[in-house]
């Protein structure tokens, strides 16, 4: 499932549709994609939809953040791991439960991640602000949802503009 976003704002309208409508605790979200691609404007948006206080930034500097709402937020960036066993000492785990947890360039990690999770990969598109978004729900839970997911994304695609390229 993919979807086109033109600006930052697009990116967090869907990411806040996702927190809102979607994401509930227990969840596990990774996001992958180059520098800058917008992974962090996807978690500004997911906050947005759980009600968190305050903006979510990135957490680059602290590899966690956690953020108070309606569910708790736990906003992760495994960039700067040096070994994905470190994963484990970033004590994420205690908390899944009772989170959604985002984790950025979660990818290198997926060894170290439930099986059950939502991978939101975002690639640049054609022009400076436009970003390629692609969702892919794996596991049991995601595939009981996916039919709501690709609600979400039809909906984001119902502007003839917004339509993903047809990929060859
Ligand atoms: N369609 C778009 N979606 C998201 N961001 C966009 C879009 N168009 C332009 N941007 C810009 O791209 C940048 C995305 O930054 P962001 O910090 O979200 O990326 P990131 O993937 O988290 O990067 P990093 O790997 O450094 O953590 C922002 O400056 C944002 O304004
Ligand atoms: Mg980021």
């Amino acid at each position: 499932m993919k979807v086109v976003t033109r600006s930052v704002e697009e990116t967090r309208a869907l990411g806040e549709e996702l927190g809102r409508d979607l994401l509930r605790a227990g969840d596990v979200v990774v996001l992958s994609g180059e520098l800058g691609t917008g992974k962090t404007a996807l978690a500004q948006g997911v906050g947005r939809g759980l009600e968190v206080e305050g903006p979510v930034v990135s957490p680059t500097f602290t590899l966690v953040r956690e953020y108070e709402g309606r569910v708790r937020l736990c906003h992760v960036d495994v960039y700067r791991l040096e070994r994905v066993q470190e994963i484990h000492e970033l004590g994420i785990e205690e908390q899944l439960e009772d989170s959604v947890t985002l984790i950025e360039w979660g990818e290198v990690a997926v060894n170290a991640l439930p099986a059950d999770r939502l991978e939101v990969r975002l690639t640049a598109g054609g022009g400076p602000d436009e970003r390629i978004i692609e969702l892919v729900p794996l596991g049991e839970s995601w595939r009981r949802r996916s039919g709501r997911l690709a609600e979400i994304v039809e909906s984001r695609l119902s502007d003839e503009d917004h339509q993903a390229p047809e990929t060859t």
